[in-house]
């Protein structure tokens, strides 16, 4: 192990399973993250997954990483269509909430599988309302409040892609 691998945010991998946390002070931490997310070339085609109560910060992490990617005007939040597209340049971003999914044929009716298996980045808040039909995440995302401000993050990668994805981010 040389030096600058002690100083890595990976605590935890294996071949398919890293774990890194992070503490975000405050929201301009959480943009910080977001800018450092978007600079990873394999988040283009990657499906990441943001776990946490209500308030914890899942739709905000989202918003500052659409305006990193170079998504312009307003960003609407899905929660009411489940989904919203975004496009950056050179790449179609699906921002997903799945807080008021429950009809599992919406699934198949509203495209998402196709959705799943087309090039993109796949943006997902409460994928447990969809845990039998929702693929994968590479990468989820798992935020806690701390206080008003702080957040207490942890990154788990369950993919070949989400694992490079958290090694890039920790290079
Ligand atoms: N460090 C932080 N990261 C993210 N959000 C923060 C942070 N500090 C304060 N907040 C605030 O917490 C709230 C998070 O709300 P939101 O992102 O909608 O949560 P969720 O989507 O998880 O329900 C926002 O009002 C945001 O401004
Ligand atoms: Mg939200």
């Amino acid at each position: 192990m040389t030096a600058a691998d002690h100083h890595r945010p990976i605590v935890e991998s294996a071949p398919q399973s890293a774990v890194a946390q992070a503490t975000w002070r405050s929201e301009d931490d959480t943009a910080a993250f977001a800018r450092q997310l978007a600079a990873q070339p394999l988040l283009a085609n990657a499906f990441i997954t943001l776990h946490g109560d209500l308030g914890a910060g899942k739709t905000t992490l989202v918003r500052h990483l659409l305006r990193a990617l170079g998504v312009q005007g307003r960003i609407k939040s899905p929660t009411y269509a489940v989904v919203e597209p975004h496009e950056a340049p050179d790449l179609h971003i699906w921002h997903f909430d799945f807080y008021r999914f429950n009809d599992p044929r919406e699934w198949e009716d509203a495209g998402f599988r196709d959705v799943f298996a087309s090039q993109g980045l796949k943006l997902a808040e409460w994928p447990e309302k969809a845990a039998a039909l929702i693929p994968a995440a590479d990468v989820a995302i798992h935020i806690e409040a701390l206080d008003e401000d702080a957040r207490q993050v942890t990154l788990r990668a369950h993919t070949p892609l989400g694992l490079r994805l958290l090694q890039g981010l920790s290079a």
